[in-house]
């Protein structure tokens, strides 16, 4: 049988589960495609390091050089992370005309425009399936197999470590930093953990996800982030009376048909904790799991759930990749359509402030008479209608919670409300604010 050699470069816990996964497999991939692929050198940190699956110590190097530049390497895995010299690697293997399966989002984020330039002029390609969302295959199913779908909106569970806080955080009734700690204790969260929590590298996907569903590249700076820092037990004690769940949503969605004049489709781009219904599919995504969900103009409503992370999902996801990049090399198409092309219809990013929404807001406010209604003016005065207002019994002392879910409104409307609302010698605390997206 045809054999194609891989050179890799990373061996910790994703590249030795690629490793492990292209033993366990290989065999069954190789009969799938016709061709063999065959690990030929493993660039590492260090030969020693400990790594949840063995590599042979003859295959290994801590020189990737020595793997992205051996003429006998066919296509490199790049599985460091990070941008500087993941980034050397990629473009070296590119200029070499080698195909690079990656799983580096935030290398994709910072540089995706320039790598995917250079895999053409050198007529390669870039491969980045493990990139988001693990072992769930969405970017081929937006590729492929939405590829004649205009993509009308998409919501994604695509950070597994906020998604576990959120979930446990709901199910214990427990503190975030409390959550956090053990989450950290256990493994499910890094340290640090800001690229999680404060919403990075959720916004690293959407961004990703965004750009392949309407065919420009959209950087992050277009993507409003917000985390999850700023949940509270108390706030998801009353979404769950009201009827709602709070997760971590990336959210990419039309917000209206092509305008008139320059025949651009608005569009939201953005990630930020959201109440979702509780009888939505999405609500009942649990702990670190990931989902995707997809509405497309021809296909209608679409779900993909699985692991976002971990050495096993992210192994699925580069063998993958590694199955169309021996596909391409040996029966044709390394010049197969870059993953963003221009398309005929066009979208414009619309800034967050201009994105009309419903709002859950909690307050922590003085409980005297006369309060309610001077919030209320506030509110009134900026035009945003009130929908319902909860001030729970059983909050005894000077300051009390009240939470207000607020009718649709722009979000700089609601942004500049809650500022003035935040300055009355009444409130006593930042406000909090959710928006409330219903999915549908
Ligand atoms: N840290 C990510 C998560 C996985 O928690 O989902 C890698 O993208």
């Amino acid at each position: 049988m045809d054999v194609l050699n891989l050179g890799m470069v990373g061996g910790g816990t994703v590249g030795s589960g690629v490793f492990h996964a292209l033993q366990q497999n290989g065999e069954l991939l190789a009969c799938r495609i016709g061709v063999r692929i065959q690990v030929r050198k493993v660039a590492v940190k260090a030969v020693d390091e400990p790594r949840p699956y063995p590599i042979p110590r003859r295959l290994l190097t801590t020189d990737w050089r020595q793997v992205v530049e051996d003429p006998e390497v066919h296509m490199v895995t790049e599985l460091v992370g990070g941008t500087t010299v993941a980034r050397q690697i990629v473009e070296t293997a590119l200029r070499l005309g080698k195909p690079v399966i990656t799983a580096n989002k935030a290398l994709l984020s910072a540089h995706g425009p320039e790598l995917f330039r250079k895999a053409e002029r050198h007529g390669t390609n870039l491969y980045f399936e493990a990139s988001v969302c693990g072992g769930i295959p969405i970017i081929k199913a937006l590729r492929e197999g939405f590829v004649g779908n205009r993509i009308r909106a998409l919501y994604g569970i695509v950070n597994g470590t906020c998604n576990y806080i959120l979930t446990r955080m709901a199910r214990d009734r427990a503190g975030f930093d409390a959550v956090l700690k053990e989450a950290q204790r256990e493994g499910y969260a890094e340290t640090p953990p800001d690229l999680d929590i404060d919403g990075h590298d959720a916004q690293h996907k959407t961004g990703i996800l965004a750009s392949l569903a309407h065919g420009i590249w959209i950087p992050p700076s277009k993507i409003r982030v917000e985390g999850i820092r700023s949940v509270s037990p108390l706030d998801l004690e009353f979404a769950s009376q009201l009827g709602y769940t709070i997760k971590l949503l990336g959210i990419v969605k039309e917000l209206g048909s092509a305008d008139a004049t320059d025949g651009e489709t608005p569009l939201q781009v953005s990630v930020y904790p959201a109440l979702i219904p509780s009888r939505h599919v999405l609500a009942g995504v649990q702990g670190v799991f990931n989902a995707v969900f997809v509405r497309g103009d021809v296909v209608g409503e679409t779900l993909f759930y699985g692991q976002g992370a971990g050495k096993d999902a992210t192994a699925s996801a580069v063998l993958s990749d590694l199955a169309d990049a021996a596909l391409d090399l040996r029966f044709g198409s390394p010049r197969r359509r870059p993953a963003f092309v221009r398309q005929p219809n066009r979208v414009r990013v619309v800034p967050m402030d201009e994105v009309v929404s419903r709002s859950f807001v909690r307050l922590s406010v003085v409980d005297r008479p006369g309060v309610l209604a001077r919030i209320a003016a506030v509110f009134g005065q900026a035009g945003i209608g009130i929908a319902s207002v909860i001030q729970p019994e059983g909050h005894t002392g000077e300051i009390v919670p009240l939470i207000l879910m607020l009718h649709e409104a722009p979000d700089g409307a609601v942004r500049r409300a809650l500022g003035r609302i935040g300055r009355l010698p009444v409130v006593k605390a930042p406000p909090v604010r959710f928006r409330v997206e219903s999915l549908d």
